[in-house]
């Protein structure tokens, strides 16, 4: 939609729950935006970046019972792990709206009051299949399976049925004006493919949605009807709203509003792209640009969360890396929009060849040519020839393709953009052979040249590069003599020749180091394992033997295996528990084989609550040591009947 202001740029990042641990998968979405931000910033624009955490609801409630603590606390202690990995991922947000802030819950009960007087919310009765873990209602279409039960689609959790009082907001009556937005503005969300996924579902029909619940204490209290607490998403969604002033600071709000992009990963693509416009047609406000919605990072092919054990930590890289060569990586490795898979070999690969090998050594080279040569001071340089314009040229070109993809959203072409035009730098090098021509003293202007073409174009890529790696690009921009940081500048007036050739050029420090992956993997792991032993007794909280004797835990007899179609890790396994058969998941197969398995006796804790696990039915589950990220099964000999209690 248009703004009224056209300078001004305003981005969000969904805001994080509060019951996770920040991984990779978090630091993707704020990396996009914080690139995006200061993308913007070098345009000209006034730009408000805003984050944070989505602190209310029964997710958050119930995982800090189970830590004995109180929601508040839990929330307090999570919100500092976020704002310190953003620390560490030299994230510049211009604001950070935690959900249980006075002035969130203030803005939240006065636009659900408008919506109730005018209509648009009413009170009636719900009943319907809820999980729990999404804190969300199922949708219509999932099938009970042959015992009754319904699984969550998102989480593959079993869902159970709530009946309550709720307050309903009128949804129906949206899917007209909907349709009609998303046909005038058929970029409202991109990528285009969930474009279409959006007006298809809108076009089946729109239910009431119920915003309102009396099984949650944690949340905010309807106005004047505190019994009921106000459902997580519709309290969550509005704090694009209310970080930005919201009913408190009239002039930043009318500055900033309506958000030119939120940034969001596919899942939560309905609540943004259906339920959030539809609510602030409600409430009479300009709805926003863009929902931009990116993939998910993978970890063994399945989304990273911390209910599947599979999240990445990134300061494991950070420590060693600093932030650049995580930003680069994620960045430069997908589209935004599709999947990717992470691994430590294809990260390190990027970093060697990419960050050390392209752009480091061409820094490196460069300015220790300028200081061998010329003590740092290029002084008189020859006249371009062609070569030299060439080079010149082609910046120009490249800085309108770059800023081009810059202004779609496009980062991973803006860096294979860059990366054409740093190897036709190194390419020039090469071909003009200034270690030679430094032979030669008649040639000296000649070798000024040259290495006056180099360091400019690399003034240049430093600024082109800053949005996605601030830190070293900064570090680039001091060495080649520049002051402050490059936030500073305008990218309207980034020339080539704007480098002055009496310019102090400094000695190279190395910008990006090579490391070795089996160093790398090593070391993390050395350094890993004391931690997580460390961070695993501090987290554990003492049960009482009652609270053990819950656990039914028995020896079972392995009778079947195998894999878990599509999956390397899953193995299927039908077991014999004395009483009865079960079937299991577990994730093993990367130690064990299926005929490793058939016949040997282990451990099953036997009332665990089922789960699926990629489609796949596990009612119970077995014990294992894990070393290294690997099970290692305690087995007993065969004199050990199936069934036999375990305590
Ligand atoms: N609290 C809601 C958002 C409310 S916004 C009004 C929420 N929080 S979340 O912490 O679960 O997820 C926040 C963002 O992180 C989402 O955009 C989600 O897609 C993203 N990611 C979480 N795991 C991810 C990956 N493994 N990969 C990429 N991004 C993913 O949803």
């Amino acid at each position: 939609m248009e703004k009224t202001s056209k300078n001004t740029f305003y981005i969000t990042t969904p805001i994080y729950y509060v019951n996770d641990i920040p991984h990779i998968g978090h630091a993707y979405t704020t990396i996009i935006a914080d690139a995006l931000s200061r993308y913007k910033k070098l345009a000209g624009y006034d730009v408000f970046f805003l984050t944070g955490t989505d602190e209310h609801g029964q997710k958050v409630e119930k995982s800090a019972a189970e830590k004995g603590l109180k929601p508040i606390e839990l929330a307090d202690k999570v919100v500092g792990r976020f704002k310190n990995l953003w620390q560490a991922l030299n994230i510049s947000y211009d604001g950070f709206i935690r959900t249980t802030a006075t002035r969130h819950e203030q803005g939240v009960q006065k636009i659900f009051k408008i919506l109730l007087d005018k209509g648009d919310i009413y009170k009636g009765l719900y009943e319907g299949w809820y999980c729990v873990s999404c804190e969300n209602f199922l949708p219509e279409d999932v099938r009970e399976d042959d015992q009754g039960r319904k699984f969550c689609p998102d989480c593959e959790k079993e869902a159970g049925i709530v009946s309550e009082k709720t307050y309903f907001f009128r949804l129906s009556a949206y899917q007209k004006p909907l349709l009609d937005f998303y046909k005038k503005y058929p970029k409202f969300v991109r990528p285009k493919s969930r474009m279409n996924e959006v007006v298809s579902f809108v076009r089946q029909g729109l239910k009431d949605l119920s915003i309102t619940r009396t099984t949650v204490r944690w949340g905010i209290p309807v106005p004047g009807d505190p019994e009921h607490t106000i459902y997580v998403w519709f309290d969550a969604l509005h704090n694009y709203l209310t970080g930005i002033g919201y009913d408190l600071d009239k002039k930043t709000f009318e500055r900033y509003w309506p958000a030119d992009i939120h940034l969001i990963g596919k899942d939560i693509l309905r609540f943004h792209a259906v339920f959030w416009p539809a609510f602030l047609m409600a409430a009479g406000f300009p709805l926003p640009g863009t929902i931009l919605g990116h993939g998910w990072w993978l970890k063994d092919e399945s989304k990273m969360s911390k209910s599947r054990g599979n999240v990445l930590d990134p300061h494991v890289i950070l420590d060693t890396l600093g932030p650049d060569p995580l930003r680069y990586f994620l960045l430069r490795e997908i589209p935004i929009g599709l999947d990717g898979n992470f691994s430590h070999e294809g990260f390190l690969h990027r970093v060697n060849s990419d960050l050390a090998n392209d752009l480091g050594n061409l820094v490196q080279r460069t300015l220790t040519m300028i200081s061998k040569y010329f003590g740092g001071l290029l002084g008189d340089v020859a006249p371009e020839n062609e070569s030299d314009g060439h080079l010149r040229e082609e910046f120009e070109r490249k800085k309108k393709t770059v800023l081009g993809y810059y202004d779609d959203y496009a980062l991973n072409k803006v860096l294979e953009e860059m990366w054409t035009y740093i190897n036709s730098v190194n390419r020039y090098l090469a071909d003009n052979e200034p270690w030679k021509v430094a032979k030669d003293p008649e040639q000296k202007h000649r070798l000024s040249r040259i290495l006056y073409q180099s360091a400019a174009a690399i003034r240049t890529i430093a600024v082109l590069l800053y949005p996605i790696m601030p830190d070293s690009m900064n570090k680039v921009w001091d060495l080649v003599g520049e002051e402050g940081s490059i936030g500073e500048q305008r990218l309207a007036n980034l020339h080539f020749e704007d480098l002055p050739a009496d310019r102090s050029i400094k000695k190279p420090s190395a910008l990006f180091p090579r490391v070795d992956l089996k160093d790398f993997l090593e070391e993390k792991k050395a350094e890993a394992a004391p931690k997580i032993q460390a961070v695993k007794e501090d987290k554990m909280e003492q049960i009482t033997f009652d609270e053990f004797k819950k656990m039914d835990l028995r020896v079972a007899e392995i009778l079947k295996a195998e894999k878990v179609e599509g999956t390397d890790k899953l193995l299927k396994l039908e077991v014999d528990i004395g009483t009865e058969k079960r079937q299991l998941v577990a994730g093993v197969a990367d130690v064990y084989t299926p005929e490793d398995l058939v016949g040997k006796k282990l451990i099953v804790i036997v009332n665990l609550q089922p789960a699926v696990i990629r489609g796949v039915e596990s009612r119970g589950m077995l014990l294992a040591a894990e070393i290294d990220n690997k099970a290692v099964i305690p087995f007993f000999g065969p004199d050990v009947p199936a069934g036999a209690k375990v305590k």
